[in-house]
């Protein structure tokens, strides 16, 4: 696992939109693993950016989503679908029916769920994963407890999840209490992981991921054993790791022609 600590999220936002323009120049058709929450954001603006200055094309691209509430209309805004949507899809060239995501309005959700990850593998997997992190230490919807070797599949969401995400709702009422998420093993599928986090709020479920014990109590320490990994944090979301000198020391002098 690599963690690169930077100033703030543009600083990471450049070097992850870097390590996804040149996979698609080497790879255009390459399979984008897609994150919702607001971490990526700052990436998606500077694809779109990319995108408009004629620097980088996703026409040949495909990509999935991460997860999906259990139950949103489908017009309705906090939707996953409409928000990878909004924040990225509308913005660039992706080929109609290129971004699948789990469907959470299924009537058979584990139908859903076993199509979904067959899809997956028909694609042929995913090159690159974007990552966010919750504060508990879940990935996609994976919550703590999650199984390790777990897939696509419906699971609850916590009380402190539900009042994370309840920002984006008119009250915490309103957030679902199910989801549709790609299971902790789905993801440890993809080829390259690249996870980002900004802010002390997500120090501790990063020190843990990065340095703790691997526990289904912060699933994402499962990356552990990940071949490939990136950990793309600032300052803030740095501020517990024991080895940080380390990683500062070890990014300083990273050869240029290495990439992520
Ligand atoms: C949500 C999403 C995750 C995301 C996490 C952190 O619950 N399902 O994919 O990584 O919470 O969100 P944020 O980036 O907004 O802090």
């Amino acid at each position: 696992m690599e963690v690169i600590i930077r100033s703030d999220g543009v600083a990471i936002a450049t070097i992850v939109a870097d390590t996804i323009s040149s996979l698609l120049t080497r790879k255009p058709d390459a399979v984008l693993g897609l994150a919702t929450g607001s971490s990526p954001l700052a990436v998606y603006d500077e694809l779109a950016r990319r995108y408009e200055g004629g620097r980088l094309s996703f026409s040949r691209a495909r990509a999935f989503m991460l997860d999906e509430y259990v139950g949103l209309a489908a017009e309705h805004p906090e939707r996953y679908r409409n928000v990878i949507e909004k924040e990225i899809v509308s913005r660039v060239d992706f080929a109609p029916d290129a971004v699948q995501g789990p469907d959470g309005l299924a009537e058979d959700l584990p139908a859903a769920c076993a199509a979904y990850e067959q899809a997956i593998i028909d694609a042929g997997g995913v090159d690159l994963q974007l990552l966010g992190i919750g504060t508990d230490g879940h990935i996609a919807f994976n919550e703590p407890g999650s199984s390790l070797a777990s897939r696509t599949r419906i699971k609850t969401l916590t009380e402190q999840t539900r009042a994370d995400n309840a920002r984006f709702f008119d009250d915490i009422e309103q957030v679902p209490r199910h989801c549709l998420t790609q299971g902790l093993a789905t993801i440890m599928s993809a080829k390259h992981l690249v996870l980002v986090a900004t802010g002390r709020g997500k120090a501790e479920a990063i020190h843990r991921m990065a340095e703790g014990g691997v526990s289904a109590m912060w699933p994402a320490s499962i990356l552990q054993h990940h071949p490939h990994v990136s950990v793309l944090v600032d300052d803030a979301a740095a501020s517990r790791l024991q080895l940080a000198g380390y990683y500062r020391q070890t990014y300083a002098s990273k050869p240029e022609w290495q990439g992520l």
